[in-house]
């Protein structure tokens, strides 16, 4: 058992946190999405470490994150509308999957796949890590794998604590929810729903993005049904409850909890998976309900994550 430490975002702390990663460490730090579990994505065995830190099943690929779009094309092949997607959204909460040679990372990262996810994360803390490092970094959300996504620092330690090197603290993150995944493929493919509304890269790009969003698809193996799961069961649409729900709501209805009483999606993404943490505690043997939600913007994405965490396990 290592000790965890909780570091800041004073410029000491931000270094003190690239020279872990730097010398092989584990340290999970804030992207405007989810906490990220970052470890320098060159280093096998550092990477081997966040597998083994979250109990994450080794066929599942990782993301590389990057300072800037240059530090990217170190990394992956970009094909025009691969750059074109990237220079509307980088820095920002999506996910491209490009080609990579065999040896730009870690084989650990790409599941010995030819592709490899990459990211220019928006928070100016991870950006300031990344460029720090001067190495992609290897970063799944930094919760044990099969729970929520954490979007603070003490959710990091309600999963990880003791089992990492550090966690910088920066607060909660503004977007909440995943980035967004493509394949610039043709045609080009959605493989997750996330951060960046699913419109706003078909109306740049002028063409539907195909949705690959099966759980069990070999192109996103992460996408398992169960990762999202609070302890209680859960039932979606829900304009009625019965009396033994709690309600998780959403817009102008009486809730215990509501993800945006003003019916707002980005303020219920932000929401979300804190409140996916609190309601078992809340919900106290009761089962949720949860009001339904537009599908539309960051509608999908929340969607998405409800209906993985509703699905049976
Ligand atoms: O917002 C995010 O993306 C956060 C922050 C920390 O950046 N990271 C994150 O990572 O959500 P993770 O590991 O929880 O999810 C990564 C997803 C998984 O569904 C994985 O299967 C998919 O990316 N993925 C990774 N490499 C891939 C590849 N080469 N092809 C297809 N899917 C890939
Ligand atoms: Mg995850």
């Amino acid at each position: 058992m290592t000790k965890t430490i909780r570091l800041g975002t004073s410029a000491p702390d931000i270094a003190r946190a690239a020279d872990l990663i730097r010398d092989g460490a584990l340290v999970a730090f804030p992207t405007e999405t989810v906490y990220g579990l970052g470890a320098d994505a060159t280093n096998d065995l550092a990477v081997a470490g966040i597998f083994a830190a979250k109990d994450r099943p080794r066929f599942n690929p990782l993301i590389a994150h990057v300072a800037d779009l240059d530090a990217a094309e170190e990394i992956v092949s970009f094909s025009d509308r691969a750059s074109q997607i990237a220079q509307a959204f980088w820095p920002g909460p999506l996910t491209l999957v490009l080609p990579a040679p065999k040896d730009a990372v870690s084989e650990l990262v790409t599941a010995g796949l030819p592709t490899l996810a990459v990211r220019v994360p928006a928070h100016p803390v991870a950006r300031e890590i990344l460029r720090a490092v001067g190495r992609p970094v290897a970063a799944p959300s930094a919760n044990p794998s099969g729970r929520v996504s954490p979007t603070t620092a003490d959710h990091v330690f309600s999963g990880l604590d003791g089992r990492i090197a550090a966690v910088i603290d920066a607060g909660p993150c503004s977007v909440g929810l995943e980035s967004t995944i493509v394949l610039p493929a043709n045609p080009p493919q959605l493989l997750r729903p996330g951060g960046v509304p699913v419109e706003e890269i078909e109306a740049l790009i002028g063409q539907p993005l195909q949705r690959n969003l099966s759980p069990d698809s070999p192109l996103s193996p992460g996408q398992i049904k169960s990762h999202y799961a609070p302890e209680a069961a859960i039932r979606l649409n829900v304009t009625h409850p019965r009396a033994d729900e709690i309600l998780l709501g959403f817009g102008p209805v009486d809730a215990e909890l509501n993800l945006s009483p003003e019916g707002d999606l980005t303020a219920a993404a932000a929401n979300l998976f804190g409140y996916l943490r609190q309601i078992d505690t809340l919900a106290d043997g009761r089962a949720i309900a949860v009001s339904p939600i537009p599908g539309t913007g960051l509608g999908l994405a929340i969607n998405d994550r409800l209906a993985r965490a509703a699905a049976p396990r």
